[in-house]
């Protein structure tokens, strides 16, 4: 694997066949997107649009118990209303619309657990491929918030109403063969053949004609295209979320490792 122009702190990358890997690093803290996990991710799919040696990419993450479990809670304290609006619209200029929107094909190679950010980055990229430990969620209920990268939109038009609701509303994980029956994801393989499954299925890509290809992408995501507001709105009350004395009952509880009591309030 060669490396590319850019070095990070957060990422591991490595470019090998055309193929570019971007390895979310930060495993001792199950690889949560804090800021500069996002500013350092923004940066990694800038070079996927404008690096002609990159073909392809995969995200995944290091170690062998979670891709991403999500937004770096212990960053939420100090965010007021705008703050929280603040960090959902960066991420999603930075990274998630970024990724669904590349000419290049994105996948998702998700290795353990896939919650809040962590299933939203999955649901961003073209398509996912996942281990059998792999767990999705959206558990931001637990916490007093919602999603804020996407999640309410694109879960939604991935696995239909009834299921999106019911998982955004019960915060609960699931495995997955149920994430694979659902259609979150395409393939579930043993962790240790992923990362093979992942440049097989990229190199097969790779043959074929990279303007097609990508013509592929923007019309495919024309017929999925999130309510014009749907993405606005959803950044609104993540902002509002902040605002309530139930979410920050919900992020201390989890920092503290107790149960929330939520209020309503
Ligand atoms: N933000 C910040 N820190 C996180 C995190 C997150 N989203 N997810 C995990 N961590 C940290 C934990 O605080 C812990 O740190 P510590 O060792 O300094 O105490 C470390 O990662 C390991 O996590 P831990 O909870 O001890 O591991 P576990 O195996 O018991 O549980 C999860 C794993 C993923 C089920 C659990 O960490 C979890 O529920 N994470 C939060 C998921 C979430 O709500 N995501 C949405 C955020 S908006």
């Amino acid at each position: 694997m060669t490396k590319t122009e850019t070095t990070y702190k957060t990422l591991v990358t490595g470019l090998e066949n055309g193929i570019f890997t971007i390895t979310i690093n930060r495993p001792d803290k199950m690889n949560a997107l804090n800021k500069d996990v996002i500013e350092e991710l923004g940066l990694a799919i800038d070079e996927v649009y404008n690096n002609e040696a990159i073909k392809t990419a995969v995200l995944t993450g290091a170690g062998e118990k979670a891709f991403v479990a999500g937004a770096d809670i212990s960053e939420f304290g100090s965010l007021d209303k705008d703050g929280g609006a603040a960090l959902a619209r960066r991420g999603g200029d930075l990274v998630f619309n970024k990724i669904e929107n590349c000419p290049k094909p994105v996948i998702a190679a998700v290795n353990g657990f896939a919650l809040g950010g962590g299933c939203e980055l999955a649901m961003s990229c073209h398509f996912r491929i996942a281990s059998e430990n792999a767990k999705f969620g959206q558990p931001e209920v637990n916490l007093g918030l919602i999603p804020g990268y996407g999640g309410t939109q694109r879960l939604t038009q991935l696995i239909g109403k009834g299921k999106s609701m019911e998982l955004m509303m019960t915060g609960d994980m699931i495995g997955a063969e149920e994430a694979k029956s659902l259609g979150l994801v395409n393939h579930v393989l043993p962790l240790a053949d992923l990362m093979t499954k992942a440049k097989e299925i990229l190199q097969k890509i790779q043959l074929k004609a990279p303007i097609a290809v990508s013509h592929v992408i923007a019309l495919v995501n024309d017929a999925t295209i999130c309510h014009p507001d749907g993405l606005a709105h959803e950044i609104e009350r993540f902002g509002a979320c902040f605002e309530s004395e139930d979410m920050k009952e919900g992020t201390t509880a989890f920092l503290e490792k107790r149960k929330p009591v939520f209020k309503g309030k």
